[in-house]
């Protein structure tokens, strides 16, 4: 197991880093979660249901309001420093802002909705891994929102902040994501689930008992390069297949609410790439409804075969997974004591979550290790997440 460094040691970290890059004086800490989803794959900008859970892990900002418009962010993972005029900020993000588009992002959207005239400092750090399908993204542009509505006051709804979090990835990154991995920060609650119903959206929080079940991340390290274009490439597959639903069956609002009948209805008029899209999406829906009856009656067990049945049919009929995540849920359902396992995200490399027996998740982290690594030749990483809470600010 690789534990994460301590929470006191990074945010010991973060004050110095903040005080030698801005200079002494007071600031404020700041949390936002990253989150995992238990069921509910690639559902969210079909407009269908979605289970994630926000995790003990995420980003940290230390920040400071200033009395010039300038905006100077910096990472403790990331050499880039960003150095902007806040009037200045544009529409969308450049090449030279990198990693700081997420909270440029934020920043605009919260200023084109409050009269703000003055800039932050602000240092960022987390203690969960960038860029492996646990949203890093999403924890940034949350714990910025969360910092700007306590600095200016202005007194934001969690879902006000989930939004500007939405909206900064997809108006000014231009990643077409759904709403899942901002709410499920900016909603979190410790000891609970989300259920986001993203055609609302509307949502719930269902108990989940660390108890009964642990989570264990399994890293396959293997980078995502393929996420951005194939994550795009379904959306529009999604929205395609949608449309040829509306004109050929019967007109709903959302990909997600159709059935079985319906897509068989519409077979002949689309093509067998865009039948086993839909089938997808359609069947992930009795995914998460089982899912959920299996979490309400504390069925760990049930919960486990949907996430088996997920992983199946996001590797099969959605084509996001790969051979490093196929092998590493694989070897984790071989394993005594995992209830259910499946990659995590948007999938094509980082991250795969198995659910299993309190107590057992060590040995089966050394089983799994042993598969992988006499496959691929790389020891994959392994880390225990739990349920944590959702973003706020963080006393010292
Ligand atoms: C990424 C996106 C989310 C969601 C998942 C897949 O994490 O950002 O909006 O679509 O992939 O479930």
């Amino acid at each position: 197991m690789v534990p994460s460094p301590s929470r006191t040691r990074l945010l010991d970290d973060l004050t110095e880093r903040f005080h030698a890059e801005f200079g002494p004086g007071p600031m404020r800490l700041f949390f936002a979660p990253g989150r995992i989803n238990l069921v509910g794959a690639h559902l969210d900008y079909s407009g269908g249901d979605v289970m994630p859970m926000a995790v003990d892990r995420g980003i940290y900002a230390a920040v400071r309001p200033r009395d010039d418009q300038r905006i100077r962010l910096r990472s403790l993972d990331l050499p880039q420093k960003v150095d902007v005029d806040g009037a200045q900020v544009g529409a969308r993000t450049r090449p030279e802002y990198g990693w700081a588009g997420y909270p440029l992002g934020v920043w605009r959207g919260f200023c084109q909705g409050h009269a703000v005239h003055r800039g932050v400092d602000v240092v960022f750090g987390g203690d969960m891994p960038m860029a492996s399908g646990l949203s890093s993204s999403a924890a940034i542009e949350v714990v910025t929102g969360i910092a700007l509505d306590a600095l200016f006051d202005t007194r934001l709804e969690r879902q006000q902040i989930a939004l500007l979090a939405h909206r900064a990835e997809t108006g000014f990154v231009g990643v077409r994501c759904g709403i899942m991995d901002q709410f499920a920060s900016a909603l979190g609650r410790a000891g609970q689930v989300l259920l986001l119903h993203c055609a609302g959206p509307r949502w719930e929080h269902v108990p989940f008992d660390p108890e009964a079940c642990e989570v264990l991340v399994m890293d396959t390290l293997k980078p995502r390069a393929l996420a951005k274009t194939g994550f795009n490439e379904r959306v529009a597959q999604c929205a395609t297949a949608h449309e040829l639903l509306r004109t050929h069956v019967r007109d709903l609002p959302h990909l997600a609410q159709y059935t079985v009948a319906d897509l068989e209805q519409a077979r002949e008029a689309m093509d067998e790439l865009l039948f086993r899209r839909a089938r997808h999406v359609v069947g992930e829906m009795d995914r998460i409804r089982a899912g959920v009856a299996a979490l309400r009656r504390h069925d760990y067990r049930g919960l486990g075969q949907q996430l088996d049945a997920s992983h199946r049919s996001t590797a099969t009929d959605y084509a996001v997974s790969c051979d490093e995540l196929d092998v590493i849920t694989d070897a984790a359902r071989e394993c005594d004591g995992v209830f259910g396992a499946r990659l995590t995200g948007a999938g094509f490399g980082g991250c795969a979550i198995a659910l299993v027996e309190p107590g057992r998740s060590g040995e089966v982290a050394e089983r799994v290790a042993r598969v992988f690594e006499a496959r691929f030749g790389v020891a994959p990483g392994f880390d225990l997440l739990r349920v944590g809470d959702g973003p706020g600010e963080v006393a010292r």
